[in-house]
Protein backbone atom coordinates (compact mmCIF):
# COMPACT_ATOMS: atom_id res chain seq x y z
CA UNK A 1 0.00 0.00 0.00
CA UNK A 2 2.50 2.36 1.55
CA UNK A 3 5.08 1.52 -2.11
CA UNK A 4 1.62 2.19 -4.20
CA UNK A 5 0.52 5.39 -2.59
CA UNK A 6 4.25 6.96 -3.02
CA UNK A 7 4.14 5.48 -6.55
CA UNK A 8 0.44 7.35 -7.76
CA UNK A 9 2.26 10.51 -5.87
CA UNK A 10 5.32 10.70 -7.64
CA UNK A 11 3.37 10.46 -10.85
CA UNK A 12 0.95 12.86 -10.22
CA UNK A 13 3.57 15.37 -9.17
CA UNK A 14 5.73 14.76 -12.29
CA UNK A 15 2.16 14.95 -14.31
CA UNK A 16 1.38 18.22 -12.18
CA UNK A 17 4.65 19.73 -12.61
CA UNK A 18 5.15 19.34 -16.45
CA UNK A 19 1.27 20.68 -16.81
CA UNK A 20 2.15 23.72 -14.76
CA UNK A 21 5.34 24.39 -16.69
CA UNK A 22 2.72 23.80 -20.39
CA UNK A 23 0.18 26.52 -19.35
CA UNK A 24 0.89 29.56 -17.07
CA UNK A 25 -2.67 29.98 -14.89
CA UNK A 26 -5.09 32.77 -16.10
CA UNK A 27 -6.79 32.68 -13.06
CA UNK A 28 -5.97 34.35 -9.59
CA UNK A 29 -3.75 32.34 -7.36
CA UNK A 30 -5.52 32.38 -4.22
CA UNK A 31 -2.41 30.64 -2.27
CA UNK A 32 -0.63 34.00 -3.17
CA UNK A 33 -3.18 36.59 -2.58
CA UNK A 34 -3.98 35.04 0.91
CA UNK A 35 -0.13 35.45 1.67
CA UNK A 36 0.31 38.89 0.99
CA UNK A 37 -3.05 39.49 3.09
CA UNK A 38 -1.25 36.98 6.14
CA UNK A 39 -3.82 34.44 5.69
CA UNK A 40 -3.21 30.90 4.89
CA UNK A 41 -5.90 29.73 2.31
CA UNK A 42 -6.12 26.05 2.87
CA UNK A 43 -8.57 23.02 1.73
CA UNK A 44 -8.96 19.50 2.72
CA UNK A 45 -7.61 16.47 0.66
CA UNK A 46 -8.46 13.07 0.00
CA UNK A 47 -6.36 10.80 -0.73
CA UNK A 48 -8.36 8.03 -3.31
CA UNK A 49 -8.66 11.57 -5.61
CA UNK A 50 -4.53 11.83 -6.40
CA UNK A 51 -5.13 8.43 -7.27
CA UNK A 52 -8.05 8.86 -9.78
CA UNK A 53 -7.60 12.43 -11.40
CA UNK A 54 -4.37 13.61 -11.71
CA UNK A 55 -5.83 17.68 -11.98
CA UNK A 56 -6.72 17.08 -8.37
CA UNK A 57 -2.70 17.68 -7.56
CA UNK A 58 -2.69 20.59 -9.91
CA UNK A 59 -5.24 22.56 -8.62
CA UNK A 60 -4.28 22.38 -4.61
CA UNK A 61 -0.33 22.53 -5.31
CA UNK A 62 -1.26 25.77 -7.17
CA UNK A 63 -4.26 27.03 -5.48
CA UNK A 64 -3.84 26.43 -1.47
CA UNK A 65 -0.75 27.35 0.81
CA UNK A 66 -1.98 24.73 3.52
CA UNK A 67 -3.42 21.32 3.42
CA UNK A 68 -5.59 18.76 5.84
CA UNK A 69 -6.00 15.04 5.38
CA UNK A 70 -9.93 14.92 5.03
CA UNK A 71 -10.01 11.02 6.49
CA UNK A 72 -6.61 10.39 6.50
CA UNK A 73 -5.17 11.00 9.56
CA UNK A 74 -8.54 9.82 11.65
CA UNK A 75 -8.18 7.18 14.01
CA UNK A 76 -9.92 5.03 11.69
CA UNK A 77 -7.04 5.43 9.50
CA UNK A 78 -4.00 5.70 11.70
CA UNK A 79 -5.07 3.02 14.17
CA UNK A 80 -7.87 0.62 12.84
CA UNK A 81 -7.07 -2.48 15.27
CA UNK A 82 -6.24 -1.49 18.59
CA UNK A 83 -2.46 -0.67 18.83
CA UNK A 84 -1.51 -1.56 15.61
CA UNK A 85 -0.68 1.82 13.74
CA UNK A 86 -0.73 2.98 9.99
CA UNK A 87 0.46 5.89 8.82
CA UNK A 88 0.64 5.34 4.76
CA UNK A 89 -2.61 7.53 3.96
CA UNK A 90 -1.63 10.41 6.82
CA UNK A 91 2.10 10.17 5.24
CA UNK A 92 0.83 10.79 1.86
CA UNK A 93 -1.06 13.93 2.91
CA UNK A 94 1.94 15.06 4.71
CA UNK A 95 4.26 14.23 1.81
CA UNK A 96 1.97 16.30 -0.71
CA UNK A 97 1.78 19.00 1.54
CA UNK A 98 5.93 19.34 1.76
CA UNK A 99 5.92 18.67 -2.16
CA UNK A 100 3.87 21.64 -2.68
CA UNK A 101 5.22 23.55 -0.01
CA UNK A 102 2.04 23.70 1.72
CA UNK A 103 1.58 23.98 5.31
CA UNK A 104 0.54 20.83 6.73
CA UNK A 105 -2.75 20.66 9.22
CA UNK A 106 -3.73 17.34 10.98
CA UNK A 107 -7.03 16.63 11.70
CA UNK A 108 -8.36 14.72 14.48
CA UNK A 109 -6.99 13.53 17.00
CA UNK A 110 -10.06 12.53 19.41
CA UNK A 111 -13.64 12.58 18.01
CA UNK A 112 -16.81 10.57 19.81
CA UNK A 113 -18.22 9.51 16.45
CA UNK A 114 -16.57 7.48 13.37
CA UNK A 115 -13.87 6.04 15.27
CA UNK A 116 -13.08 2.18 14.67
CA UNK A 117 -15.48 -0.78 15.96
CA UNK A 118 -12.71 -1.82 17.78
CA UNK A 119 -12.33 1.26 20.08
CA UNK A 120 -16.38 1.85 20.07
CA UNK A 121 -16.36 -1.32 21.85
CA UNK A 122 -14.36 0.21 24.76
CA UNK A 123 -17.36 2.64 25.49
CA UNK A 124 -18.25 3.03 29.29
CA UNK A 125 -14.64 1.71 30.34
CA UNK A 126 -13.32 4.16 31.54
CA UNK A 127 -9.46 2.74 32.00
CA UNK A 128 -9.26 1.26 28.93
CA UNK A 129 -10.11 4.43 27.24
CA UNK A 130 -7.82 6.51 29.18
CA UNK A 131 -4.51 4.17 27.97
CA UNK A 132 -5.74 4.06 24.56
CA UNK A 133 -6.60 8.21 24.59
CA UNK A 134 -3.30 8.74 25.20
CA UNK A 135 -1.56 6.08 23.15
CA UNK A 136 -3.16 7.28 20.46
CA UNK A 137 -2.62 10.82 20.83
CA UNK A 138 0.89 10.17 21.61
CA UNK A 139 2.12 8.64 18.78
CA UNK A 140 0.23 10.01 16.16
CA UNK A 141 1.25 13.55 17.30
CA UNK A 142 5.13 12.25 17.95
CA UNK A 143 5.26 10.93 14.01
CA UNK A 144 4.02 14.35 12.67
CA UNK A 145 6.20 16.31 15.66
CA UNK A 146 7.49 19.04 13.74
CA UNK A 147 5.65 18.76 10.76
CA UNK A 148 2.17 19.51 11.75
CA UNK A 149 1.81 23.06 11.98
CA UNK A 150 -1.34 22.41 14.38
CA UNK A 151 -3.53 19.59 14.96
CA UNK A 152 -7.94 19.40 15.72
CA UNK A 153 -7.02 17.73 18.70
CA UNK A 154 -10.33 17.52 19.78
CA UNK A 155 -13.70 17.42 17.15
CA UNK A 156 -17.37 18.71 17.97
CA UNK A 157 -17.39 17.51 21.62
CA UNK A 158 -19.87 20.21 22.92
CA UNK A 159 -23.45 19.64 22.46
CA UNK A 160 -25.48 21.63 19.62
CA UNK A 161 -28.25 22.86 22.28
CA UNK A 162 -25.63 22.77 25.33
CA UNK A 163 -27.61 23.48 28.79
CA UNK A 164 -26.71 25.10 32.26
CA UNK A 165 -26.06 21.49 33.23
CA UNK A 166 -24.65 19.53 30.22
CA UNK A 167 -22.08 21.46 27.69
CA UNK A 168 -20.43 18.13 26.27
CA UNK A 169 -21.99 15.24 23.89
CA UNK A 170 -22.55 11.96 25.22
CA UNK A 171 -19.96 9.69 23.55
CA UNK A 172 -17.74 6.82 24.03
CA UNK A 173 -15.12 9.60 25.99
CA UNK A 174 -18.06 11.37 28.33
CA UNK A 175 -18.62 10.67 30.87
CA UNK A 176 -16.65 7.74 31.34
CA UNK A 177 -13.73 9.97 30.91
CA UNK A 178 -14.65 13.29 32.40
CA UNK A 179 -11.27 14.97 31.47
CA UNK A 180 -11.10 13.97 28.13
CA UNK A 181 -10.12 16.97 26.47
CA UNK A 182 -8.00 18.29 28.96
CA UNK A 183 -6.09 14.83 28.72
CA UNK A 184 -6.08 14.30 24.84
CA UNK A 185 -4.91 18.32 24.58
CA UNK A 186 -1.98 17.57 26.98
CA UNK A 187 -0.73 14.59 25.83
CA UNK A 188 -1.05 15.97 22.65
CA UNK A 189 1.60 19.05 23.42
CA UNK A 190 3.98 16.61 25.34
CA UNK A 191 3.94 14.61 22.23
CA UNK A 192 4.85 17.77 19.54
CA UNK A 193 5.21 20.78 21.77
CA UNK A 194 5.51 23.11 18.89
CA UNK A 195 2.24 22.06 17.11
CA UNK A 196 -0.55 24.45 17.51
CA UNK A 197 -3.46 22.56 19.34
CA UNK A 198 -6.94 23.36 18.23
CA UNK A 199 -10.48 22.51 19.32
CA UNK A 200 -12.70 22.28 16.57
CA UNK A 201 -16.46 21.99 16.11
CA UNK A 202 -19.30 23.20 13.73
CA UNK A 203 -22.45 25.98 14.00
CA UNK A 204 -20.19 27.93 16.37
CA UNK A 205 -19.37 30.05 13.81
CA UNK A 206 -21.31 33.24 14.96
CA UNK A 207 -23.09 34.29 18.47
CA UNK A 208 -25.66 31.22 19.66
CA UNK A 209 -25.67 29.11 22.77
CA UNK A 210 -23.05 26.85 21.46
CA UNK A 211 -20.67 28.82 20.56
CA UNK A 212 -20.96 30.78 23.93
CA UNK A 213 -20.42 27.52 25.64
CA UNK A 214 -17.35 26.72 23.62
CA UNK A 215 -16.22 30.36 24.47
CA UNK A 216 -16.14 29.38 28.45
CA UNK A 217 -15.04 25.69 27.55
CA UNK A 218 -11.64 27.15 25.96
CA UNK A 219 -11.37 30.15 28.57
CA UNK A 220 -11.78 27.71 31.54
CA UNK A 221 -8.77 25.09 29.41
CA UNK A 222 -6.55 28.30 29.19
CA UNK A 223 -7.28 29.35 32.88
CA UNK A 224 -6.40 25.64 34.36
CA UNK A 225 -3.08 26.11 31.84
CA UNK A 226 -4.09 23.42 29.90
CA UNK A 227 -2.26 24.21 26.44
CA UNK A 228 -5.01 25.10 23.51
CA UNK A 229 -4.05 27.35 21.07
CA UNK A 230 -6.37 28.04 18.50
CA UNK A 231 -10.05 27.14 17.60
CA UNK A 232 -11.41 26.07 14.30
CA UNK A 233 -15.05 27.15 13.47
CA UNK A 234 -15.46 24.60 10.81
CA UNK A 235 -18.24 26.71 8.53
CA UNK A 236 -20.06 23.97 6.78
CA UNK A 237 -23.32 26.28 5.64
CA UNK A 238 -26.08 26.26 3.80
CA UNK A 239 -28.28 29.10 1.68
CA UNK A 240 -31.39 30.04 2.90
CA UNK A 241 -32.29 30.61 6.04
CA UNK A 242 -34.46 27.75 6.89
CA UNK A 243 -33.48 26.84 10.51
CA UNK A 244 -34.79 23.05 10.59
CA UNK A 245 -32.06 22.03 8.10
CA UNK A 246 -30.36 22.47 11.10
CA UNK A 247 -31.48 18.65 11.58
CA UNK A 248 -29.46 17.40 9.23
CA UNK A 249 -25.77 18.34 8.89
CA UNK A 250 -25.59 17.04 5.29
CA UNK A 251 -27.64 19.93 4.36
CA UNK A 252 -25.65 22.83 6.46
CA UNK A 253 -26.97 25.38 8.63
CA UNK A 254 -27.76 28.75 7.65
CA UNK A 255 -24.43 30.99 7.76
CA UNK A 256 -24.33 33.76 10.65
CA UNK A 257 -24.37 37.51 9.83
CA UNK A 258 -21.01 38.92 9.50
CA UNK A 259 -21.25 41.01 12.73
CA UNK A 260 -22.05 37.76 14.46
CA UNK A 261 -19.38 35.96 12.82
CA UNK A 262 -16.55 39.00 13.51
CA UNK A 263 -17.87 39.22 17.47
CA UNK A 264 -17.40 35.76 18.08
CA UNK A 265 -13.76 35.38 16.22
CA UNK A 266 -12.97 39.02 17.80
CA UNK A 267 -14.11 37.59 21.48
CA UNK A 268 -12.14 34.16 20.84
CA UNK A 269 -8.84 35.66 19.64
CA UNK A 270 -9.28 38.33 22.45
CA UNK A 271 -8.66 34.83 24.65
CA UNK A 272 -5.29 34.69 23.03
CA UNK A 273 -6.36 31.97 20.54
CA UNK A 274 -5.45 31.69 16.84
CA UNK A 275 -8.65 31.39 14.91
CA UNK A 276 -9.07 29.15 12.07
CA UNK A 277 -11.43 29.05 9.82
CA UNK A 278 -11.51 25.05 9.08
CA UNK A 279 -14.33 23.28 6.61
CA UNK A 280 -15.89 25.95 4.55
CA UNK A 281 -18.24 24.92 1.82
CA UNK A 282 -21.66 26.49 1.12
CA UNK A 283 -24.53 24.14 0.21
CA UNK A 284 -27.24 25.48 -2.42
CA UNK A 285 -30.02 22.58 -0.63
CA UNK A 286 -31.83 25.61 1.51
CA UNK A 287 -31.44 27.98 -1.21
CA UNK A 288 -34.05 29.28 -4.00
CA UNK A 289 -33.77 30.81 -7.24
CA UNK A 290 -32.00 30.37 -10.56
CA UNK A 291 -29.02 28.69 -10.65
CA UNK A 292 -26.99 32.08 -11.16
CA UNK A 293 -29.01 33.82 -8.41
CA UNK A 294 -28.02 30.65 -6.15
CA UNK A 295 -23.90 30.93 -7.77
CA UNK A 296 -24.39 34.97 -6.34
CA UNK A 297 -25.30 33.83 -2.90
CA UNK A 298 -23.21 31.51 -2.56
CA UNK A 299 -20.63 34.09 -3.02
CA UNK A 300 -21.60 36.72 -0.51
CA UNK A 301 -21.17 33.70 2.21
CA UNK A 302 -18.13 32.83 1.28
CA UNK A 303 -17.25 36.65 1.00
CA UNK A 304 -18.89 37.13 4.39
CA UNK A 305 -16.71 34.53 5.95
CA UNK A 306 -13.37 35.66 4.47
CA UNK A 307 -14.18 39.20 5.87
CA UNK A 308 -14.90 38.34 9.33
CA UNK A 309 -11.58 36.15 8.81
CA UNK A 310 -9.83 39.36 7.53
CA UNK A 311 -11.52 41.56 10.14
CA UNK A 312 -8.96 40.19 13.25
CA UNK A 313 -5.36 39.67 12.46
CA UNK A 314 -5.85 36.31 14.91
CA UNK A 315 -7.59 34.35 11.89
CA UNK A 316 -4.85 33.03 10.43
CA UNK A 317 -6.15 30.40 7.87
CA UNK A 318 -9.41 30.75 5.40
CA UNK A 319 -9.79 26.44 4.70
CA UNK A 320 -12.67 24.83 2.55
CA UNK A 321 -13.51 21.29 2.98
CA UNK A 322 -12.46 20.17 -0.31
CA UNK A 323 -12.20 22.41 -2.92
CA UNK A 324 -14.50 21.00 -5.92
CA UNK A 325 -17.84 20.26 -6.33
CA UNK A 326 -17.64 16.50 -7.41
CA UNK A 327 -15.71 15.46 -4.52
CA UNK A 328 -17.67 16.90 -1.75
CA UNK A 329 -18.93 15.09 1.25
CA UNK A 330 -22.31 16.76 0.71
CA UNK A 331 -24.11 15.73 -2.43
CA UNK A 332 -22.37 17.22 -5.25
CA UNK A 333 -25.37 18.21 -6.95
CA UNK A 334 -25.41 20.92 -3.96
CA UNK A 335 -22.85 23.08 -5.39
CA UNK A 336 -20.62 23.58 -2.36
CA UNK A 337 -17.17 24.27 -3.59
CA UNK A 338 -14.84 27.05 -5.22
CA UNK A 339 -14.34 25.39 -8.11
CA UNK A 340 -17.10 23.13 -10.37
CA UNK A 341 -17.13 19.70 -11.30
CA UNK A 342 -15.07 21.06 -14.32
CA UNK A 343 -12.71 22.71 -12.68
CA UNK A 344 -13.83 25.60 -13.48
CA UNK A 345 -14.20 28.34 -10.76
CA UNK A 346 -17.08 30.02 -9.72
CA UNK A 347 -18.47 33.39 -8.45
CA UNK A 348 -17.90 32.38 -4.92
CA UNK A 349 -13.77 31.81 -5.98
CA UNK A 350 -13.98 34.83 -7.97
CA UNK A 351 -15.19 37.17 -5.09
CA UNK A 352 -12.54 35.50 -2.44
CA UNK A 353 -9.77 36.57 -4.87
CA UNK A 354 -11.04 39.86 -5.06
CA UNK A 355 -11.46 40.23 -1.76
CA UNK A 356 -7.86 39.00 -0.87
CA UNK A 357 -6.37 41.66 -3.45
CA UNK A 358 -8.26 44.29 -2.11
CA UNK A 359 -8.03 43.18 1.00
CA UNK A 360 -11.80 44.24 1.79
CA UNK A 361 -10.99 44.62 5.57
CA UNK A 362 -13.94 46.55 7.68
O1 LIG B 1 -13.29 4.82 1.70
C1 LIG B 1 -14.47 4.04 1.99
C2 LIG B 1 -14.84 3.21 0.82
O2 LIG B 1 -13.83 2.26 0.59
C3 LIG B 1 -16.19 2.53 1.10
O3 LIG B 1 -16.61 1.83 -0.04
C4 LIG B 1 -17.25 3.56 1.45
C5 LIG B 1 -18.59 2.90 1.83
O4 LIG B 1 -19.34 3.71 2.69
O5 LIG B 1 -16.80 4.29 2.56
C6 LIG B 1 -15.60 5.00 2.30
O6 LIG B 1 -15.22 5.72 3.45
C7 LIG B 1 -16.02 6.85 3.75
C8 LIG B 1 -15.10 8.09 3.74
O7 LIG B 1 -15.82 9.22 4.16
C9 LIG B 1 -14.50 8.37 2.37
O8 LIG B 1 -15.50 8.70 1.47
C10 LIG B 1 -16.63 6.66 5.11
O9 LIG B 1 -17.58 5.63 5.07
C11 LIG B 1 -17.30 7.94 5.56
O10 LIG B 1 -17.70 7.80 6.93
C12 LIG B 1 -16.30 9.09 5.48
O11 LIG B 1 -16.99 10.27 5.82
C13 LIG B 1 -16.17 11.34 6.24
C14 LIG B 1 -16.71 11.86 7.57
O12 LIG B 1 -16.01 13.04 7.96
C15 LIG B 1 -16.51 10.81 8.68
O13 LIG B 1 -15.17 10.58 8.95
C16 LIG B 1 -16.23 12.43 5.17
O14 LIG B 1 -15.56 11.98 3.99
C17 LIG B 1 -15.53 13.69 5.69
O15 LIG B 1 -15.73 14.75 4.78
C18 LIG B 1 -16.16 14.08 7.02
O16 LIG B 1 -15.45 15.21 7.51
C19 LIG B 1 -16.00 15.81 8.68
C20 LIG B 1 -14.84 16.33 9.51
O17 LIG B 1 -13.92 15.28 9.77
C21 LIG B 1 -15.32 16.95 10.82
N1 LIG B 1 -16.35 17.96 10.56
C22 LIG B 1 -17.46 17.57 9.71
C23 LIG B 1 -16.93 17.01 8.39
C24 LIG B 1 -18.08 16.66 7.47
O18 LIG B 1 -18.88 15.64 8.01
Amino acid sequence: MATHLSFVLQLAIITSCAAARESQPTIAILRDLGKAAGLFIGSAAGVSHFQNDSQYNLTLGQQFSLVTPENACKWTATEPSNGKFDFTECDFILNVAMTFKQVFRGHNLCWGVHNPSWLQKLAGNKTALIDVLTRHVHTVASRYKGKAYAWDVVNEAVLDNPTSNQTLKTNIWYPAVSNYIDLAFKTAHEADPQAKLFYNDYNSEGLNGKSNAIYEMLKSMIQRGIPVHGVGLQSHFTLGDDFTKMKNPKLGRPAPSYNDMAANIKRLADLGLEVHITELDVSFAGGTGTEQQKLQQQAEVYGNVLKACLSNKMCKNYEVWGYIDKYSWRKSNYEPDLFDSNYKPKPCFDTVAAMLQNKTVV
